[in-house]
């Protein structure tokens, strides 16, 4: 393998590192631990599974860790009414709507409801259009791991061809704008793009984000290239079930510079990035310093 392995999982734990360092520091100089409330809306086993990691890391790196879990039949006025409360609880630094929600709720009203200051998604709608014009605003978690990995392994991102496979509002967009704002040139791909294999040779950053098995052959990857794979896809081969990513890594480990692995690249980064997001907002809650480097 050519490439240098960009390792996820050990950056996730720096980061950890450095949002413990900064927690700690809040406590014995401002008196003050940050609060990561997390809602839960049913039982969907993939999502039970997150929440309880969440609550663990927040916990693990000294914040308090506020836990909601709603019955599936809950009203949607009654998440409301709990969300304004944790909009009104100056304990509660960072609210998190574990998505997706049942059906007979609105995702939008609900996440527009939470206050945009702790909006640690940084899904809420003024989140979105601080970012779009380069102000200071929530970023959701996983582009910015994406972005703190990319300037760790290259410095200055400066004038560099970036494509990002993939348009959803949680990582393709809001990946477009962290790229732009560090002057990349940067493409948005996606399943209608006209010659997608050429549109990604160009690029000295490829970003696949499309939940595409494997969709990414190394023959698209231009030589030295840095490879960011979000993809976490189970599949069944040779009778197990394995995780892999959107980008086929041994064939493109061969051509590109740098790539992360699926597991422990991008999904390790996605909690960290959550408890740096609400020790950043605590900050701002208290106008204290923001911690360096876990912010975009
Ligand atoms: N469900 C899966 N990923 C996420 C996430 O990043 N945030 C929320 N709120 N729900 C999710």
């Amino acid at each position: 393998m050519a490439a240098t392995l960009i390792d996820g999982k050990a950056f996730a734990g720096k980061v950890r590192g450095q949002v413990a360092e900064h927690v700690a520091r809040l406590k014995e100089e401002h008196g003050i631990t940050p609060g990561l409330a997390v809602v839960l809306v049913g039982e969907d086993p993939a999502s039970q599974v997150y929440v309880r990691s969440k609550g663990k890391q927040t916990v693990e790196v000294g914040m308090n860790s506020y836990e909601h879990k709603l019955e599936a039949d809950t009203p949607e006025a009654d998440l409301l009414a709990l969300i304004d409360q944790l909009n009104n609880d100056p304990a509660v630094n960072g609210i998190l709507v574990q998505l997706p929600l049942p059906k007979h709720m609105n995702e939008e009203l609900v996440i527009n409801s939470i206050a945009p200051e702790k909006d640690v998604d940084g899904f809420h709608i003024s989140n979105v259009g601080l970012l779009g014009t380069g102000q200071k605003s929530m970023v959701p978690c996983t582009p910015l791991g994406c972005l703190m990995m990319l300037r760790d392994h290259h410095g200055s991102l400066s004038g560099m061809d970036a494509v990002v496979i993939g348009r959803s509002n949680i990582v393709g967009k809001p990946m477009a704008q962290l790229l732009l704002g560090d002057s990349c040139t940067v493409t948005i791909a996606h399943s209608r793009t006209k010659d997608l294999p050429d549109v990604v040779r160009r690029a000295d950053i490829v970003v696949a984000a499309v939940g595409r098995p494997e969709m990414v052959p190394g023959d698209w990857i231009k030589e030295g290239a840095t490879v960011i794979d979000v993809g976490i896809n189970r599949i069944e081969r040779d009778g197990k079930n394995v995780l892999v990513g959107d980008v086929d890594f041994a064939s493109a480990a061969e051509r590109a510079g740098a790539i992360t692995p699926v597991p422990g690249g991008v999904g390790p980064m996605t909690i960290a990035c959550l408890l740096a997001n609400t020790v950043t907002a605590c900050c701002r809650a208290h106008n204290l310093a923001e911690p360096e480097g876990l912010t975009a």
